[in-house]
C-alpha cells in the first residue's frame, strides 16, 4: 500500500506472521526502463534476499498502461532478485488513471490482456505473475471479463479488490462477485476488500468460496490479523469450529509504533517530519480496532515536533512504575 506498507512496515508485519507473499508499493512505469535504484528505493529487500526479515517473501508490484515497457521492467526487476511480479490494474488516483495506468485501463480488457502477456512472457516460467484488478471502473460490466483476460494471458494468479474505482474505498466491498469471478476461472483468485477482522474473514470467504486472501487496510488496522486468519485457515478440517486467536494486546501494538518509528529513524538522511506522519497515519488506522489509539492519536494529531511525539508514545508504552 503506497505510503503505508513499505519495507519497514513489511518487516514488521510478516514478523507477526500469517502471511505467505506480501507486496511492494507500485514502481511507475511510463515509457522507459528504470535504473535499478528505483526498484531498490521500492523493494530495498532485493538487496539481500528478497524476503523479509522473518523470510517472507516480497512480490514487486509494477504499474503501467505500456505493455513493452512493463515486459522491460519486469525483466530487469527479475535480475536484481524478485521472486514474483504483481501489475497494478486497480489504482484509482486520478493522476495515474490520466496517464493511462490503473484502474483506467480496467475499460480495455485487451489491453489487461496484452499487458500481462507481455509480462509473463518476459520472465522465466518460475517466476509467479500476477494482476490485481478492481470489478471495472465504473460498473462491474467488465468484471469477468477483465479476469478472464488475466487468466488467458496466463497469469499464475489474480486478485480481485471487490470494488469499482468509482466504489474508491467505501464499504461495504461487493464480496458477492468475487464468487462469480472464482466460478469462471480455474487461476486462483485472491479476495480482497473490507476485510479488517476475523469476522469479515469468514464472511468473504463463505460468500467468495476463496482459499486465498489479501488484507489492504486491516493489516495495519489489526497487526496480527493475517496470523489469527492464518490459525483459523489451518483448521480447514474444520471450519465451523475453529476458534480464533485472542487478539495482539495494545501494549504489544504500542510497541510496533515506537519500532517503526525508530526504524524509519535509523536510515539515512530520515525525514523528522515524515516519521511523524507515519505515527500519525497508524494511529489513525489502529484506532478503528482500539480506542487507546483514539485517545493517543487525539494527543499527536497536532504535534509538529517528532521528539515530543516519540517521548509521548514511549510513555504510554512503559508507564512509569509509582512506589509509595
Ligand atoms: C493508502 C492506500 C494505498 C494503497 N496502495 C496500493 C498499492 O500501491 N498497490 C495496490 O495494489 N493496492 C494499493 N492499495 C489498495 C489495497 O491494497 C487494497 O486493495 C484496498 O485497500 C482494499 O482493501 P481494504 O478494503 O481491505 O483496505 C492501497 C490502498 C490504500 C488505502
Amino acid at each position: 500500500m503506497e505510503g503505508v506498507i513499505d519495507h519497514h512496515m513489511r518487516n514488521i508485519l510478516t514478523r507477526i506472521g500469517g502471511y505467505h507473499h506480501c507486496v511492494t508499493e507500485f514502481v511507475r512505469i511510463t515509457d522507459q526502463l528504470l535504473p535499478p535504484s528505483v526498484f531498490h528505493r521500492i523493494c530495498p529487500e532485493l538487496i539481500l534476499t528478497g524476503k523479509t526479515d522473518a523470510g517472507t517473501p516480497v512480490t514487486l508490484q509494477l504499474l503501467g498502461g505500456d505493455a513493452g515497457a512493463m515486459a522491460e521492467n519486469a525483466q530487469r526487476a527479475v535480475e536484481l532478485g524478485a521472486s514474483a511480479i504483481d501489475i497494478n490494474f486497480g489504482c484509482p488516483s486520478r493522476f495515474i488513471n490520466r496517464k493511462a495506468g490503473g484502474a483506467v485501463l480496467l475499460k480495455e480488457p485487451e489491453r489487461i490482456f496484452n499487458i500481462t502477456r507481455a509480462v509473463r512472457k518476459a520472465v522465466a516460467i518460475e517466476v509467479p505473475v500476477s494482476a490485481k484488478i478492481r470489478l471495472g471502473y465504473e460498473t462491474t460490466e467488465l468484471a469477468l471479463e477483465n479476469a478472464m483476460a488475466v487468466e488467458a494471458a496466463s497469469a499464475s494468479f489474480i486478485t480481485v479488490h471487490a470494488r469499482t474505482k468509482v466504489d474508491g474505498y467505501h464499504h461495504p466491498a461487493r464480496w458477492e462477485w468475487l464468487g462469480k469471478i472464482n466460478d469462471a476461472l480455474t487461476i486462483p483468485l485472491v479476495a480482497n476488500g473490507d476485510i479488517n477482522s476475523v469476522d469479515d474473514f469468514l464472511r468473504c470467504r463463505q460468500m467468495s468460496n476463496c482459499r486465498d486472501f489479501m488484507l489492504g487496510r486491516g493489516a495495519v488496522i489489526q497487526p496480527d490479523l493475517a496470523r489469527q486468519i492464518s490459525a483459523i485457515q489451518s483448521q480447514t478440517d474444520q471450519p465451523q469450529t475453529a476458534q480464533p486467536q485472542s487478539a495482539m494486546k495494545w501494549d504489544e501494538v504500542i510497541g510496533l509504533v515506537v519500532e517503526l518509528a525508530e526504524l524509519m529513524q535509523r536510515q539515512p538522511f530520515a525525514k523528522q517530519k515524515s516519521v511523524l506522519g507515519r505515527m500519525k497515519q497508524w494511529l489513525a488506522y489502529l484506532k478503528r480496532q482500539y480506542p487507546q489509539a483514539g485517545a493517543l492519536f487525539s494527543e499527536i494529531r497536532t504535534m509538529k515536533q517528532l521528539s515530543q511525539a516519540s517521548e509521548l508514545l514511549r510513555h504510554t508504552q512503559a508507564p512509569l512504575s509509582c512506589s509509595a
